[in-house]
């Protein structure tokens, strides 16, 4: 029997929390810092995401044996260094990859390295730094607009511009080298731009074998029909429809394997979650960027799909015996709305009173941004809940999930009504 400590506090721990719930292998579920949504499947402890120290005490005084990492910050940290690192008596599996392996997240031009050398296709690149710079406006003279700079750190999902005009990319990569993304952008990486669908692929990995999780599109931008703001997600669908089996056998064959050998040739322990962000190119994947943890909202799509136990499977990955564990997927079709505060992903409002959710039936709200004001729930984010609803096709899917969105209310609260709505044919 596990006793889990899951660490993270969005509607992404709030799925897993949910589905974790369900396993009969499950004898108590802690959460560090959780939400208001995740307290009705286990017990919330108010300790922070990257306080190692605190999350040490806790899983000795609590007695767990499995870990489970939500977000990519303490990964890329070294959570799963500091945790392998303890005592072997008291050592709890971490689900969640080694400091190395995060370099997949954290660092750009390490995730873009890694690719050239295993022969992943992803788009043409040169990494520059200040004192490269010239390198730099040399390769954006070769490409051809529009141009794509990143921060090769962790930018908290901001640290990409896609750039029209040549003189102001090379204004930009300037600027980016000297600080407008803090030290995340003391290095940045150069892309050829891919014209394309994006679609998510997720994997579960115990670092030999794989299992691969439903697909899902992701809806970034802030406004119906992707005008406006990138966010850090508005919606998902899973499946999604243009992701054909043989897309998606490319994407194994091209990409997730050359991916786990890569790893394995370069002695990288990964154990964890690994999201494959891919841009289809004419019937051709390629790779955008890896994250290594579950996307948000894209976890609110992908875990109700998943009708085998959640926790089981991560036993296979800490016992390296994925392969004999089954990962059965419900061929339903789940779309998730994100209620936001309005303004967000800009200056956005918090602490409004959130009603109605005991008028939602037959969807899950996940929990993304909220808070216990006495015994009020409040807005405390600027994604506040993701609504998501499982039915036999797109259609009814959407038509639940709005139908549940109707019924709940916050002031300010916005959604975009056009979830999955590109994908019914
Ligand atoms: P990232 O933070 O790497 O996911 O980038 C944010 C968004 O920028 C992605 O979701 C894509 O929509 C877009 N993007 C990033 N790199 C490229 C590229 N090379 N070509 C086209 N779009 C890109
Ligand atoms: N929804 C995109 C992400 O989690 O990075």
């Amino acid at each position: 029997m596990y006793r889990v400590l899951l660490i993270g506090q969005g509607g992404r721990e709030h799925a897993m929390a949910w589905k974790l719930a369900q396993s009969n292998r499950l004898e108590k579920l802690f959460i560090a810092p959780g939400n208001p949504g995740t307290a009705a499947f286990g017990e919330n402890i108010a300790v922070a995401a990257n306080d190692f120290e605190a999350l040490k005490k806790i899983t000795l005084e609590r007695k767990i044996n499995l870990i489970v990492v939500g977000p990519e910050e303490p990964l890329v940290n070294g959570i799963a260094d500091y945790f392998a690192a303890g005592d072997a008596v008291n050592a709890a599996p971490v689900i969640g990859p080694c400091q190395r392996g995060a370099q997949l997240e954290g660092s750009k031009d390490f995730a873009k390295n890694f690719m050239q050398r295993y022969g992943i296709p992803t788009a043409r690149y040169r990494t520059v730094t200040a004192a490269t710079i010239a390198d730099g406006e040399q390769f954006l003279d070769e490409l051809q607009a529009p141009y794509v700079l990143k921060a090769d750190g962790l930018a908290a999902g901001k640290g990409v511009l896609i750039i029209h005009s040549r003189d102001e990319a090379k204004q930009q990569l300037r600027n980016m080298l000297q600080g407008l993304f803090g030290a995340a952008g003391s290095k940045v990486v150069i892309e050829e731009f891919l014209q394309g669908i994006e679609l998510s692929a997720f994997i579960l990995t115990d670092g030999k074998n794989y299992k691969l999780l439903p697909e899902a599109k992701d809806y970034k931008r802030i406004g119906d029909n992707d005008a406006g703001l990138n966010t850090g997600g508005m919606g998902a669908v899973s499946p999604a429809p243009f992701a054909t089996p043989a897309f998606l056998q490319k994407v194994e064959q091209r990409i997730i394997q050359p991916t786990i050998a890569g790893l394995q040739q370069e002695g990288i322990t990964y154990k964890g979650f690994l999201f494959f962000g891919l841009m289809n190119v004419k019937g051709n994947p390629f790779v955008i960027e890896y994250n290594v943890r579950m996307g948000d909202p894209e976890t609110e799509v992908v875990l109700p799909r998943l009708q085998s136990d959640l926790l089981d499977l991560f036993d296979g990955v800490a016992c390296g015996s994925l392969d004999t564990k089954t990962c059965a997927i419900a061929p339903a079709t789940a779309v998730a709305v994100v209620c936001v505060s309005g303004g967000y992903p800009g200056t956005y409002g918090k602490g409004y009173p959130v009603t109605g959710l005991q008028d939602v039936k037959g969807s899950i709200v996940f929990h993304a941004g909220t808070a216990l004001q006495q015994d009020t729930l409040v807005t405390a984010g600027g994604r506040v809940l993701a609504v998501t609803s499982l039915a036999e096709d797109l259609p009814a899917a959407r038509k639940k999930s709005y139908g549940a969105v109707a019924a709940i209310h916050f002031q300010d609260m916005y959604f975009r009504r056009d979830i999955g709505l590109d994908c019914l044919t």
